[in-house]
């Protein structure tokens, strides 16, 4: 795969601060189309940082990133635009509570894609369909249950049909029971090609369909391997350590 496949996001050299703090250091990260990439850490590691900076959530101090090729847009209708090449899932799902799961799955394709309401609705119920949560299209968010609301918050980044989707801990914040029905619509993203970056410490999902472990400690890129070889095999001290109070969990 990835012999072929192009680089589709590109971090080049990029540093964060907010005010004195130095949240992200000499970031160097290439992410290529049909990659998946699971990105773990310590709490305050920076890796919701780094995925806010990929979706332009967060400006950059310095470096650059691009987009299948494209610098990303300080702002305005090219930087709406580009966001919306990529699809992002929070730890929190961000449903609009107003509004109908369909009219949440809805609302950008119509708004900044320019679809009619009828091709949004088809296009809505055929991601709801795939999610398994079609037969709650019509109820409202708080009727759900969190795994339903983020595999809501999946269709609804999906239906912007985005380049790359960036989840940062997606199923941090849900019951253990509801865990695997938001991994396994995860793990069929992966295997039909979507290019992903992911924030777990979710294993199981990394060794199935990771196809890099990123690890983050201080602000700065530690480690990079393939999952077995992250797992089984850390090389630094800060991974190792990190790893050792994860398995004792
Ligand atoms: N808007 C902000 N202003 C100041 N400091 C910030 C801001 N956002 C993040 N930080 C700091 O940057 C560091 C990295 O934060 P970040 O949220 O990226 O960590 P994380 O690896 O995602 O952690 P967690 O696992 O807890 O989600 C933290 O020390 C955090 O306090
Ligand atoms: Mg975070």
């Amino acid at each position: 795969m990835r012999a072929e496949s192009q680089p589709l996001v590109s971090v080049t050299d990029v540093e964060k601060h907010f005010g004195d703090f130095h949240a992200l250091k000499n970031i160097n990260l290439t992410i290529r189309e049909r990659e998946v990439v699971v990105v773990i850490g310590p709490s305050g590691s920076g890796k919701s940082t780094l995925c806010r900076t990929i979706n332009r959530l967060e400006t950059i101090t310095s470096g650059e990133i691009t987009i299948d090729g494209k610098e990303l847009p300080a702002e305005g209708a090219a930087l709406a635009q580009l966001r919306s090449d990529v699809g992002m899932v929070f730890q929190a799902f961000n449903l609009f509570a107003h509004k109908t799961i369909l009219e949440n799955v809805t609302l950008g394709p119509i708004k900044v894609r320019g679809l009619s309401k009828a091709e949004a609705d088809t296009q809505a119920m055929a991601l709801l369909e795939r999610v398994g949560v079609a037969p709650q299209a019509d109820k409202y968010p708080a009727q759900l249950s969190g795994g339903q609301q983020q595999r809501v918050a999946i269709a609804r980044a999906l239906a912007m049909k985005p380049k790359v989707m960036l989840f940062d801990e997606p199923t941090s914040a849900l019951d253990p029971e509801m865990i695997n029905e938001v991994l396994d619509v995860m793990v069929g993203l992966a295997e039909e090609g979507m290019t992903m970056v992911v924030v777990t410490h979710e294993m199981g999902f990394a060794r199935k369909a990771a196809h890099r472990v990123v690890f983050m400690a201080d602000g700065e890129i530690v480690e990079v391997a393939e999952p077995e070889e992250f797992f089984n095999n850390p090389q630094t001290p800060r991974a190792q350590d990190f790893l050792s109070k994860l398995l004792t969990h």
